[in-house]
């Protein structure tokens, strides 16, 4: 059987896009965002925090609450301070968190 070269330029277009490693990446940041959105954005739009405004999600205020790692941040979610609601793995299991934790540490700055 024969390909035509257009048919196999295709193929292999396909192929890479599927196969290349940025792929899953992207994936892990689109659902980072949507969970972020769902469960953060109300009191973090933008990273930022309506309720205590000195407390952003950027990394100067979130180094100076020693919040360095996408594990902090689960930390935190776990058991946060006055004003933020506490979530559990039930509401945000651990790999979501993580999602949410690396998005945060990526996207604000
Ligand atoms: C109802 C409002 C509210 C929601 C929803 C909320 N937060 Fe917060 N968040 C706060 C407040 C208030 C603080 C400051 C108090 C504290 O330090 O815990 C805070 C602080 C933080 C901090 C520490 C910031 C710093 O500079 O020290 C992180 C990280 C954080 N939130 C992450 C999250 C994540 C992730 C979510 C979603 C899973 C979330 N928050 C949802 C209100 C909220």
């Amino acid at each position: 059987m024969r390909f035509s070269p257009t048919v196999l330029l295709f193929v292999l277009a396909i192929l890479v896009a599927t196969l290349s490693p940025g792929c899953s990446d992207k994936l892990g940041s689109t659902s980072g965002e949507k969970l972020f959105s769902l469960h953060c954005a109300s009191c973090h739009p933008g990273g930022s925090n309506t309720i205590t405004p000195s407390k952003t999600l950027k990394t100067a205020d979130l180094q100076a609450g020693m919040i360095t790692t996408p594990e902090d941040i689960i930390q935190k979610i776990r058991n946060p301070g006055p004003g933020m609601p506490r979530y559990t793995e039930a509401m945000i299991p651990e790999k979501e968190a993580l999602q949410i934790a690396r998005y945060i540490l990526r996207t604000f700055r």
